[in-house]
């Protein structure tokens, strides 16, 4: 889930001072509201403070964030053209401040939280550099898949190669483990997934392979779970739509599974956020490899002290005695 933002006064007070960009691309920026949510709440990682988007300026799509809207594309792809003019870049060169800024996290946490590192999957980044931006229906991005599956697929296996190279650049810089973000995968059904989007977001999980465990997330996928098990990570994240028992049963027992709060319950009342966080634990019933999560990111109108409490509770609730062997 993303952790830092809006719902921190001292997120919103940086903000005032420079744009979301601007955060991303100075590695001290970066670096300081990477760690703001690990001062303030009992978060057991951190969790590398960039944008999915990021990848896709160097690639030949520029883009910005305009006022509360999201992201917005100059010029998103909208035809086989647009797709044989991207410009495959090497990581470790056009995006060298990320590298940098997670150079100096590490140096900063100290051992002691583990810092995760991220990437957005194929389907997920091809669809903001089709839609141009945010999309609830994904015509464009379905329109494009389904009328000319040769250039989609060309698309694709370009995003993955370079997200996978750009996965591993962030391992060789020092993070300690890296998460997959398919956001709106979504919107696909399982058979259309299997054709259009797994093999792509499996690229991604062989380039990158055991270096560091992986975690594999999008939302609106219960009926896929399996299918995205299958593209890989070692976790595999589930959203609040589904039970995390049930969720876990699709994934397969062999994975670890990460999970999945409605974030919306922080919201309050906080009774009613712990009895969701018991349901999700007396679920997933002691079983090794469950991570206490959200099911998506924290809005912007959550209080903090709720995600303080939320911290504690699962720490409190979740704690086992240490074993005495
Ligand atoms: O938790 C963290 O500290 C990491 C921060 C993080 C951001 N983006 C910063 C951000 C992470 C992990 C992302 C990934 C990301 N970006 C995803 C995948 C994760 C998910 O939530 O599904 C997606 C889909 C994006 C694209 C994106 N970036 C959108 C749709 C938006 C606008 C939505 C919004 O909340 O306004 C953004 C902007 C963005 N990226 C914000 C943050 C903190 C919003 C705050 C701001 O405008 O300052």
């Amino acid at each position: 889930m993303r952790q830092a933002g809006r719902y921190m006064a001292e997120y919103r007070a940086l903000r005032q001072q420079h744009t979301l960009l601007d955060i991303c691309r100075q590695p001290d920026l970066a670096t300081e509201v990477t760690l703001q949510p690990v001062r303030r709440i009992a978060v057991d990682a951190a969790i590398l403070f960039s944008d999915l988007l990021i990848p896709l300026a160097p690639l030949g799509l520029p883009f910005d964030f305009v006022g509360g809207e999201g992201p917005k594309l100059e010029r998103p792809i909208s035809s086989t053209d647009d797709i044989d003019r991207l410009r495959p870049f090497d990581p470790r060169e056009d995006l060298a401040f990320v590298l940098t800024a997670i150079r100096q996290i590490q140096r900063e946490l100290a051992g002691k939280v583990p810092l995760i590192g991220f990437a957005g999957a194929p389907f997920t980044l091809a669809s903001y550099a089709i839609e141009g931006g945010h999309s609830n229906s994904f015509a464009k991005t379905k329109a494009l898949m389904y009328g000319h599956p040769e250039a989609w697929h060309r698309l694709c296996s370009t995003l993955a190669d370079l997200v996978g190279d750009y996965l591993v650049a962030q391992i060789d810089a020092g993070v300690d483990a890296v998460q997959v973000f398919d956001s709106w995968v979504g919107s696909l059904n399982a058979a259309d997934y299997v054709e259009f989007a797994q093999p792509h977001s499996q690229r991604i999980f062989d380039i990158v392979g055991n270096r560091v465990p992986t975690i594999h997330f999008g939302t609106g996928t219960a009926m896929m779970l399996g299918e995205m098990a299958r593209a890989g990570g070692h976790v595999v994240g589930a959203d609040w739509r589904i039970g995390i028992d049930e969720a876990w049963d699709r994934i397969g027992h062999d994975r670890a599974v990460q999970g999945n709060l409605d974030p919306t319950s922080l919201l309050g009342p906080v009774p009613r956020m712990y009895r969701q966080v018991d349901d999700i634990v007396a679920r997933v019933n002691g079983r090794p490899g469950h991570i206490f999560n959200l099911g998506h990111g924290i809005l912007p109108s959550t209080p903090v002290e709720h995600v303080q409490m939320l911290a504690s509770y699962v720490h409190q609730v979740t704690a086992r005695p240490t074993p005495t062997v």
